[in-house]
């Protein structure tokens, strides 16, 4: 809980507002807010409160309660907050404080609850993430859906400007009104049936671990603009660093063998660590397997550019290069859209899962202990096999079986892949 979870003002509401709340069971008391992301922050008006720092110590999705005995500033700061990437659920309400010596007579306590909808501070610029991906409240089903939309030309155009300052206005935005216009409602669109196929043909116990989109809308030419999808919330039972590579190898081999669909854009901002284990988003980028990619033209020069200029790419280039990635199946799908390009790109990320910021609390990592060490190991035999022209290790199906052995060497047992 919060580090001033014993402040009697929130303890107040603690007690008679959150005791019973099922959202407050579930994920008020699994993380350790102190050190870094909460899915719930408390502060009264001694503390800092603005909602700059509050954003980056409260998870997407997650709440900030302000409690104060001012009634004023409960409304102010509530202000403050709705302008600032989080919603005011309820109005600003009241409890009863009874007064330690005088138990008949009571103060008011007023708080408010605010939810964090945006996952970057309103007006920022960030290289993470691509689209407009933000919280909605589904009101008539009672939950949370995520809304992902073609952003606007304002906001490709910031971007494009950041990254290439010398570049003339008009050519900037013309460039961005492509992006707009055309590549983005494309992806958008090919996502959604993707995550269509992926429904249709993971097995059932997968299918909760990738998002099921639940609505779109499309332009006149029946482009998706914007799409929404079920929440894979962060949460549950910190996992080992060794369940979570096994988890995310048995969910990779699903989605290549069961869904036929290669994500290729695996990086650890695109993974979620749920109470049902761990998820993938961001299927953007995927093709199907055999997915004739060259008779759209457009897609064809899209995935070329894709393929060269993405961050796993220039990686793996950079690896090749320098000798750190050996395996002939690798090194062959450079520029390529192949499933060794997922493999490739988990087994670097499960080395450092925690340069995802969301993922800190939900994953145990520590660098040099033996579990990362022989986590470390298995990466370099994947990357660099003893024989490059016939590496033992090749698909995820083949990640998952070593790790088990890695968990059976470690700890005598392989950890159950169900939480
Ligand atoms: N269905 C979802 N459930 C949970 N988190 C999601 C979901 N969709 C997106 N996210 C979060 O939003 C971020 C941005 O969405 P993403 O689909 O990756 O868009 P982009 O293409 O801009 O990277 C993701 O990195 C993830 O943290
Ligand atoms: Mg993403």
């Amino acid at each position: 809980m919060a580090a001033n979870a014993s402040n009697p003002l929130v303890e107040c509401v603690l007690r008679q507002v959150l005791v019973n709340d099922e959202e407050f069971l579930a994920f008020g008391n699994s993380l350790h807010p102190e050190t870094g992301m909460a899915d719930y922050r408390f502060a009264t008006d001694q503390d800092t409160h603005d909602p700059e720092t509050a954003f980056w110590q409260v998870r997407w999705g997650g709440n900030f309660v302000f409690v104060s005995n001012s009634r004023d500033k409960v409304q102010r700061t509530a202000e403050e907050y709705s302008n600032a990437g989080f919603l005011l659920e309820r109005p600003i309400s009241s409890v009863r404080q009874p007064l330690k010596f005088l138990p008949f007579l009571s103060r008011k306590v007023h708080y408010f609850l605010a939810r964090k909808m945006q996952l970057i501070p309103p007006g920022d610029i960030t290289d993470r993430f691509t689209y407009m991906v933000e919280l909605t409240a589904d009101k008539a089903r009672d939950r949370y859906v995520v809304t992902k939309r073609v952003p606007t030309d304002e906001w490709v155009i910031n971007r494009l400007k950041r990254r290439w300052p010398e570049l003339p206005y008009d050519t900037v935005e013309k460039r961005a009104k492509k992006f707009t216009e055309k590549i983005f409602p494309l992806f958008l669109t090919r996502e959604a049936a993707i995550l269509k196929i992926l429904q249709e043909h993971l097995p059932e116990q997968y299918r909760g671990r990738v998002p099921q989109c639940v609505n779109v809308e499309k332009d006149s030419r029946g482009f998706v603009r914007m799409m929404q999808m079920n929440w894979l919330r962060n949460g549950g039972r910190p996992l080992r660093q060794l369940e979570f590579a096994m988890q995310a190898a048995d969910l990779l081999r699903a989605v290549h063998d069961a869904a036929e669909v290669i994500h290729l854009d695996l990086r650890l901002d695109n993974m979620v660590v749920t109470p049902d284990g761990v998820g993938f988003v961001d299927f953007g980028s995927a093709v199907r397997v055999g997915e004739d990619i060259s008779s759209n033209p457009l897609l064809a020069t899209l995935y070329g550019e894709l393929m060269k200029t993405s961050h796993i790419q220039r990686m793996l280039d950079q690896m090749t290069i320098s000798g750190h990635v050996t395996a002939e199946h690798i090194c062959s799908s450079r520029g390529k859209v192949d499933k060794a390009v997922d493999v490739f790109y988990l087994a670097v990320q499960f080395n450092s899962p925690h340069d995802n910021p969301d993922l800190k609390e939900l994953i145990e990592f520590k660098p040099g202990s033996d579990e990362a060490v022989a986590v470390q190991r298995l990466t370099k035999r994947i990357l660099t096999p003893p024989d490059p022209m016939n590496p033992q290790i090749k698909s995820a199906k083949d990640v998952m079986r070593a790790l088990e052995m890695v968990s059976e060497e470690l700890y005598g047992a392989v950890p159950s892949l169900t939480t």
